[in-house]
């Protein structure tokens, strides 16, 4: 694709609250938007055109859906990259300057230690915990009988419990439902720090929601606080996250990490890492009711796949994998990527200047029309090595790319196999509503109002 422009996009200054407020002349339209749909907002160029500047929620924002370019941007020009501020300021509140919400030299000292702990064989050895929290999910629906269920809350809970389990293992003293309950009222006020820092408002402008947010970033911060410091104070690390996160160290410098920054990325593990699977997950089981062909394909390789003693062999769900990825194809968790140009950036032969919003929009790459044949199809087989062969890497970005890519991209496609195979066997879930539900962007590309689905165990006829 070629997308150049020779004028190079003009340079200014980004717009201020008042010239917003006079330009569009519809603050509460604006906030409407962005609080309801980010995405709706986005010009429809985005699905057709490789590089698309346009004014977005009031600053110019300059859009790039070609691969080549997305290449360019976020792997060799990364380090003239930074955060966007209405993302730190949206999630900082409860994740400090963790590896999400920091940048530069704090940013890559973090991610230095943590990435060791994400390793291949690390996450394998999480296997039997993911799998000891999913047939706790299958008991919980086997005591149900036939039912109707929210398929997205039961599939949060489910990862919620993972990742607490893989974390601080056994840790006394930390109410895993009300500290569940505390990460969602968190999360669910975030969209209007994140509109109102997009609008230009100052920090302490009050929202709804705002004054509960904060208490639960208080509560979600002691919390974790004390489980470090009751760790440190018993005397072992533990070879759960928590205790491989004590141990490691900067690989450069040979420094640890203190102990302000765990509680910062512990808290940023919880909150990047159980709702975004848990919608994969979620989507997973719909899809699946709407293509029983692809369903029984995967109910065939997981039972192919059963070794004696234990559960399946996730390595040999290969289909399964294809499965996920597809899904996450159709519905990223993380529909959008944002970094603020820190210096000039050039994409082919437009130079983009600095401080200027640059948006990678997940959602409609994975959905352009030149990328993909029919791309609204549900089509597992479009990841088939021998399809995808020719296709671009940076054509498909559920967790993003360069040297800020997903962290927990293993752990999460391993937990998403460990799961499915624990509960596709024994339940059959029948979506419960004719149409699949709209999506929302709330920090994370949420399915509306809840996936509500029928299940029954297989075996027994649906009810
Ligand atoms: C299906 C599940 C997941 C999806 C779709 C997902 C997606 C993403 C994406 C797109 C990014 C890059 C954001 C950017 O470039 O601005 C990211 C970053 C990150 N993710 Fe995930 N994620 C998932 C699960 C997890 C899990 C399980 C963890 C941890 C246990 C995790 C931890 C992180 C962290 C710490 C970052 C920041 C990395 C950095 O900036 O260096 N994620 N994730």
């Amino acid at each position: 694709m070629q997308y150049d422009s020779a004028a190079g996009l003009p340079v200014g200054a980004g717009p201020g609250l008042r010239d917003i407020v006079s330009e569009a002349a519809g603050f509460p339209r604006l906030i409407r938007t962005i609080v309801r749909n980010l995405i709706e907002a986005w010009p429809a160029e985005v699905y057709r055109e490789g590089l698309v500047e346009a004014r977005f929620i009031g600053r110019r924002t300059v859009f790039v859906s070609d691969p080549v370019l997305i290449r360019s941007l976020l792997v060799d020009q990364a380090a003239l990259l930074g955060r966007e501020e209405f993302l730190t300021r949206s999630l900082s509140p409860v994740l400090g300057k963790g590896i999400l919400t920091s940048d530069g030299e704090r940013w890559r000292h973090q991610r230095r230690i943590a990435t060791p702990v994400f390793r291949h064989d690390r996450i394998r050895a999480f296997v039997p915990a993911m799998r000891a929290v999913a047939t706790e999910t299958r008991t919980r629906w086997a005591a149900k009988g036939p039912a109707q269920v929210d398929m997205l809350s039961e599939m949060m809970r489910t990862t919620f419990d993972i990742i607490v389990a893989t974390m601080m293992s056994g840790e006394s003293g930390l109410e895993t439902a009300r500290f569940g309950r505390a990460m969602n009222t968190y999360l669910d006020q975030a969209t209007w720090k994140m509109a109102l820092s997009l609008l230009g408002a100052p920090a302490w402008t009050p929202h709804p929601g705002s004054v509960r947010g904060a208490a639960a970033a208080r509560y979600l911060r002691g919390t974790i606080s004390r489980a470090i410091a009751s760790r440190r104070a018993s005397g072992r690390c533990g070879d759960d996250l928590l205790g491989l996160m004590l141990q490691a160290h900067d690989p450069e410098t040979g420094e640890g990490m203190p102990d302000a920054s765990l509680v910062d990325n512990l808290l940023t593990f919880i909150a990047a890492g159980h709702e975004t699977t848990a919608i994969v997950l979620a989507w997973t089981f719909w899809l699946l009711s709407e293509h029983p062909e692809v369903e029984a394909r995967v109910l065939t390789e997981i039972g192919a796949a059963c070794q004696p003693g234990q559960g399946p062999n996730l390595e040999a769900l290969t289909y399964t994998r294809q499965v996920v990825m597809e899904v996450m194809r159709l519905y990223p968790p993380a529909p959008l990527i944002v970094r603020k140009t820190l210096s000039e950036v050039r994409l082919g032969s437009t130079r983009i200047p600095a401080g200027r919003s640059v948006h990678v929009p997940v959602y409609a790459v994975h959905r352009h029309a030149r990328l993909w044949a029919q791309p609204e199809r549900f089509d597992p087989g479009r990841f088939d090595p021998a399809r995808s062969a020719g296709r671009d890497r940076y054509a498909y970005l559920p967790f993003g790319a360069g040297p800020r890519v997903c962290i927990g991209m293993n752990f999460a496609l391993t937990e998403c196999l460990a799961i499915l195979a624990e509960l596709l066997p024994a339940f059959r879930a029948v979506r419960a509503a004719p149409s699949r539900p709209e999506t929302r962007f709330k920090v994370t590309l949420r399915p509306h109002g809840g996936v509500t689905m029928t299940l029954s165990p297989r075996g027994q006829p649906a009810p």
